[in-house]
């Protein structure tokens, strides 16, 4: 009442740093980097998505080379559909389940034009599971507004203090 001393707490501010890098365009990118891009963009205008009307591609890169195209696949009823990333990942998975995944670029396309695309919490958490299957970290390209490319190395930077990462 008044005279309880108060009680000191002792807490260590922390700080993340998220490394990644960006391609000023398609053109700026390594030749086998940009064919996967390039084999997600083509998969953009599979996508069936009438009802967003956003189309997006992703393509999986295998660790033979083999690619892998996803696009998203909405239904009237709306969370029966599922997200272009994980289309791609499940198919690679579900075809060649010996070749680990090594890569996945995605890229959105809305009214004409390709355009930024970032996976979503729940494609993040999938990705995460690959990187512990085959042991490998993955590269992950998004597609962004005006043409840039980023690059991220390891589903880590996406998806920081991810379930499962220090089990
Ligand atoms: N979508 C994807 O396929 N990938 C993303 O990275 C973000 C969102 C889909 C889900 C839905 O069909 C539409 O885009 C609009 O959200």
């Amino acid at each position: 009442m008044g005279n309880t001393p108060n009680k000191l707490f002792v807490m260590e501010e922390k700080r993340l740093v998220i490394n990644y890098a960006e391609y000023g365009s398609l053109a700026e990118m390594p030749e086998g980097e940009r064919r996967l891009m390039e084999c997600a963009m083509e998969s953009a205008h599979k996508a069936y998505a009438p009802y967003s009307k956003f189309h997006v591609g992703a393509a999986v890169l295998l660790a033979d080379g083999t690619m892998v195209q996803g696009s998203n696949q909405e239904n009237i009823a709306y969370p029966s559909g599922l997200c272009a990333e994980r289309t791609a990942l499940f198919s690679a998975s579900a075809q060649y389940p010996e070749q680990a995944v090594v890569a996945l670029a995605v890229v959105g396309h809305f009214e004409g034009e390709y355009t930024e695309a970032s996976p979503c919490g729940a494609c993040r958490q999938v990705m995460a599971e690959y990187e512990l299957r085959y042991g490998n970290k993955l590269t992950i390209y998004c597609y962004l507004k005006g043409g840039r490319i980023r690059r991220i190395e390891g589903v880590e930077s996406l998806l920081p203090f991810g379930f499962g990462a220090d089990l």
